[in-house]
Formats: C-alpha cells, structure tokens, sequence
C-alpha cells in the first residue's frame, strides 16, 4: 500500500511520522474521508472544497487546492484498489510543541486508502442507536482532526450494544458521532440546519439533493430526542455509512420497528448516483 507524508509517497508500513507534526501534539488539523466506487472518485469536488473551507477556518494557511487533488488522484492511482475510501489530513505544520501557531511552518499533509466495501447488511437490515448529550465545542461545521469527544461517544454506542450514538444539545438532536441525523414524519424529512453545530455531511446534502429532485418534502429544521422517538423513520448518513437506517433507539422501536418507506427510496436513489 503506498501512502503519501510530507511531500513524499512512502510504502504505508515504512512511513515515518516526524514527532513535530501538530496533528501528534494538538490534532491541529483538518481531514476528509473520500470514497471511490469503481475506480472513481464520488463527490471529489465537494470534499476538497470542505476540506479547504475546514483549514480556512482554523487559519490553516498556503494551502492548495490543486496539491490537493493531485495527492488524491495519485494516491489513488498507485494503489490497486477500485472500492475504497481515501483519508486525507492537513496538519499545520512541524515545530517544537507550544500552542501558538508556530512561525513560517508549512501544512503537512497526509493520504491513504483503504479497501471499503459497501455496508449492504446495515442498510438491509437497520441498526440500533443511542442517545446522549452532545459534548462538543462549537465549531463542528470543522472537519477538525480533533475527534475525543466523537471517539467517546461512539464508543458509547458500542457498549450499550448499538452502532452508532445520536447527540443532542439541551435536547435537539444535532448528529451522530461520525454521521447525519434525518427523521421522516409524516412523508416529511427532517435534519438539522448546517451551522457550526454539525458537520454538513456531504452524504446529507447528496440525500437533500435527490429529495429535491424527487418531490420528497424536506426541512432543515431541528427536532427533538422525544420528536425522533415518535418519528415513523429514523436514518443516518455518512460517506462510508451511506443511508442506514435507524430501527431502534435506547431500546424503543423506531415506527414498526421495521426499514421505513422514505428510506428505502432515497437508499435506492442513492443506488442509482453511485453504481
Ligand atoms: N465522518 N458528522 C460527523 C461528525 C462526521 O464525522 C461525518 C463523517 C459526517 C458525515 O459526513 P460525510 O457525509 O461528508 O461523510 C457527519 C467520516 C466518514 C469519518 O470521520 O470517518
């Protein structure tokens, strides 16, 4: 597998981090997760474009737009890989560790890929979430590298038995650890607006995409845990998660407990987009 560090595409298992890297010390940083289905990028555009907006926004500067591309195609191109998903992180840069921004260091980027196969079993089947309080800070419209507080509260979910936790600020549902929250009620969709409390997934915006194109009504409106708990579906989305939908949460069936109408049709919109 060969991986790009520093200016440098290295076999991944003889890569070597410099101990300077402000991603090692602070998570200092942004990333994005790209999948590839076939041998081809899906939504490049829009994950190089949050993941310039993700290093403007903590003052990540003299980054490229194009070094970035370039890394990507290239990453991709040197692997054998045709279903996968490419991760790629900027750092601020290599110094001595102390927080303030260090003088004149470059960002350092890193890329790799990995196999991904499709999460059909998941997405057949539903899955079980919990519920807890959103504890973090207040710019997750940051793709930060910083994710202690999303590593917690996933693993919330995996020891109460579910896969994934749904968080909620003074009980609005923001988003899950490391995905998008939509509920249907009533033939309605529902998610979050995208502001600095959530991510803007770009699966989420795939999703509102197709619901726009297909009469599907939407809103970027905040609901409550009790509303989710009512609610007739419950799904969540990510790049690699792509729709799955929820069927039960803390313990309590979601409708009939069963994959809900809306969420199968936009799951086979979705289909259509990638295959
Ligand atoms: N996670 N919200 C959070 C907090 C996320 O970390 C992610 C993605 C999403 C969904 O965004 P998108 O549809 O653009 O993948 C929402 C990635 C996949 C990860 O950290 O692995």
């Amino acid at each position: 597998r060969i991986s790009y560090y520093n200016g440098e595409y290295v076999n991944h298992d003889e890569m070597r981090i410099k101990s300077g890297d402000r991603a090692f010390y602070f998570g200092d940083g942004v990333y994005e997760v790209v999948r590839i289905y076939d041998g081809r990028f899906f939504t490049l555009d829009e994950h190089t474009d949050r993941l310039m907006a993700s290093a403007e926004e903590v003052m990540i500067r003299g980054l490229e737009r194009d070094e970035i591309v370039e890394i990507l195609h290239e990453v991709r191109e040197r692997n054998a890989i045709t279903d996968g998903a490419l991760y790629i992180q900027v750092s601020r840069g290599i110094a001595p560790r102390d927080h303030s921004f260090p003088d004149g260091s470059k960002p350092v980027i890193y890329a790799s890929i990995r196999e991904a196969k499709r999460p059909h079993g998941q997405m057949e089947e539903g899955v079980r979430a919990v519920t807890t309080e959103d504890y973090r800070w207040l710019k997750c419209h940051v793709k930060s590298l910083n994710l202690l507080a999303n590593v917690m509260e996933k693993q919330y979910a995996v020891e109460n038995g579910a896969k994934e936790t749904i968080m909620h600020r003074d009980g609005v549902v923001t988003e899950g650890s490391s995905t998008n929250v939509f509920m249907v009620r009533n033939g309605t969709l529902f998610t979050h607006p995208a502001d600095n409390l959530i991510l803007n997934g770009i699966t989420r915006q795939e999703v509102l995409k197709l619901a726009e194109a297909n009469e599907i009504p939407f809103r970027e409106e905040g609901f409550t845990v009790p509303d989710m708990s009512e609610a007739d579906e419950v799904f969540y989305t990510s790049t690699t998660q792509e729709i799955t939908p929820v069927t039960n949460i803390d313990g309590r069936q979601v409708g009939d407990g069963s994959v809900g109408g809306t969420t199968r049709k936009l799951q086979s919109l979705f289909n259509k987009k990638i295959t």
